[in-house]
């Protein structure tokens, strides 16, 4: 279900909602705008803040009911010391939780004299808080269910210059829904097939190019390294492609690129039962690709963005890859597989060294990848690695201005000592230290003849903790971070 996102302008004590959040910062100030809607509630706002029974911390919040025809509930929301662009978002992500569970069915948001880029992010907040997976629910079961949220309204000071930036929030938020959609969804109706469905769906309501492509074709562009992985699946393992062109014909794209494993075993070196059905999950990456893809789309940015996806299972089975085994991947690299759980990188070796034909200006791919990552920079930091320090601190940039922060790890050459082999060019794990970056180290001599960064986001694309503004479940990383670097490169 999508999510209606409109503004209001003008003082939202006029404003007819059953719900109304107030984002405050905790510097103990009542904000003089908000007078008319401090007097529906008989003074208990101002009172709250001043006798500090509400202090503005970040994430705090105070519900308080008002009369007369304006909003009937008041929620005051904390922002804590930094009342930045990201502390807007979470704020707003909060307040849509809190309405959603209320089941008050739509809701407003005041965060101040927002600028564009705060009314993008009130937007894109509101729609992450409240969202929800209850497709597979049954109505019967649900009992006394409330109205979920569907709908925010952002309150803006004027109405002049509003609509392109809740068109973009609007446009990230879309993006988002169906990345944490299709990273939720069970592996067995979230299968290669219908990611590829998805992508198809996507191209086709945006009239972008899409191809798919199966074991056949994979066989014929040589990729032992994917169809290794793939091998041990009657499933059909899918390579897709989704080209969006908002440049001229001759303009090196951007591309994406997403580790979408539908479901990961391990394999025939198989992972612990406790939590294995936690890696449903490990096509976050290419949901992050479909969802930045449909968002680009919407925002029509002039540029040209390349979608890549490997998707397939890792099961282990009569037909699995073995540890030992040694697979030739499409650009002549021979892998040793010491670990079959290490499936990630072995499907993004031949999908990045298949980006190399687009002449790409950059490269950026986002995957599932290490257990490491999340040991290192827990549920919290994208681990940020690559083969070009600018275009590093590019996408660091637009993590940060996503609300999706990443985290640099090094790439020296001393850890490339790890992955090398006794029988092959690289072997595709390097044993318990530094495993997030001997995998990136793995992935990067295949990710050759252009500027290329990975994100690992194993930590932070779901999470198996509540994390207060978004609940335990997918979070929409990294569909920010590729859409903000996107948009600084576009005209
Ligand atoms: N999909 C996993 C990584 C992962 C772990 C994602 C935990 C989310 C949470 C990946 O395919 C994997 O299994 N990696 C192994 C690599 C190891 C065998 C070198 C890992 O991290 O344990
Ligand atoms: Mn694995
Ligand atoms: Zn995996």
């Amino acid at each position: 279900m999508s999510f209606a996102l409109s503004t209001h302008a003008g003082d939202p004590a006029r404003l007819a909602t059953p719900f109304l959040a107030v984002a405050l910062a905790n510097d103990g100030k009542f904000p003089r705008a908000l007078a008319a809607l401090d007097k529906s509630t008989g003074g208990a706002l101002s009172r709250a803040v001043r006798q500090r029974d509400f202090k503005g911390s970040r994430d705090e919040t105070l519900l308080v009911l008002a009369k007369g025809r304006g909003p009937q509930r008041v929620l005051l929301v904390g922002m804590g010391a930094t009342a930045d662009a990201s502390a807007v978002t979470r704020a707003a992500s909060v307040a849509g939780r809190k309405a959603n569970a209320m089941g008050v069915g739509r809701m407003a948001f005041w965060g101040g004299a927002l600028d564009a880029k705060g009314i993008e992010n009130a937007a894109i907040g509101t729609s992450l808080g409240s969202w929800e997976y209850a497709e597979l629910k049954s109505e019967a079961g649900s009992g006394k269910r409330q109205t979920p949220l569907s709908a925010a309204v952002i309150c803006v000071g004027d109405a002049a210059g509003t609509a392109a930036a809740l068109a973009n929030g609007r446009a990230v938020a879309e993006g988002q829904r169906i990345a944490r959609r299709l990273a939720i969804m069970p592996g067995n109706l979230c299968t290669p097939e219908y990611i590829a469905e998805t992508a198809q769906d996507i191209a086709k309501r945006h009239k972008l190019k899409c191809t798919v492509m199966g074991r056949k074709e994979m066989e014929k562009l040589q990729m032992g390294s994917f169809l290794a992985v793939a091998q041990g699946t009657p499933q059909d393992p899918k390579l897709i492609t989704i080209e969006y062109n908002g440049a001229g014909k001759d303009d090196a794209p951007v591309a994406l690129v997403g580790k979408g494993l539908c479901f990961d075993s391990g394999g025939i070196s198989i992972k612990p039962a406790d939590r294995m059905e936690w890696m449903k999950f490990d096509m976050s990456g290419a949901a992050g690709v479909l969802g930045a893809m449909e968002a680009i789309a919407r925002m029509k940015l002039k540029i040209n963005v390349v979608g890549l996806i490997g998707s397939t299972t890792n099961m282990p089975s009569g037909t699995a890859m073995n540890p030992g085994d040694v697979v030739r991947a499409s650009n002549g690299k021979t892998i040793e597989i010491i670990n079959t759980d290490a499936e990630g990188r072995l499907v993004l070796a031949d999908v990045l060294a298949y980006a190399a034909r687009y002449k790409p200006q950059a490269v950026i791919d986002a995957a599932t990848l290490t257990g490491a990552v999340v040991i290192a920079l827990g549920n919290t930091a994208v681990g940020v690695l690559g083969n070009d320090q600018a275009m590093i601190d590019e996408v660091l940039g637009a993590g940060r201005s996503g609300g999706e922060p990443g985290w640099q790890l090094p790439m020296w050459p001393e850890f490339r000592d790890q992955i090398k082999s006794d029988v092959a060019d690289i072997k595709n794990t390097g044993g318990r230290g530094a495993g997030t970056i001997t995998a990136a180290l793995f992935l990067a001599e295949f990710a050759q003849g252009y500027k290329w960064v990975h994100l690992d986001i194993a930590g932070t694309a779901y999470s198996e903790n509540d994390l207060v503004a978004i609940p335990r479940g997918p979070t929409g990383t990294p569909v920010r971070t590729f859409v903000e670097f996107v948009r600084g490169r576009a005209r």
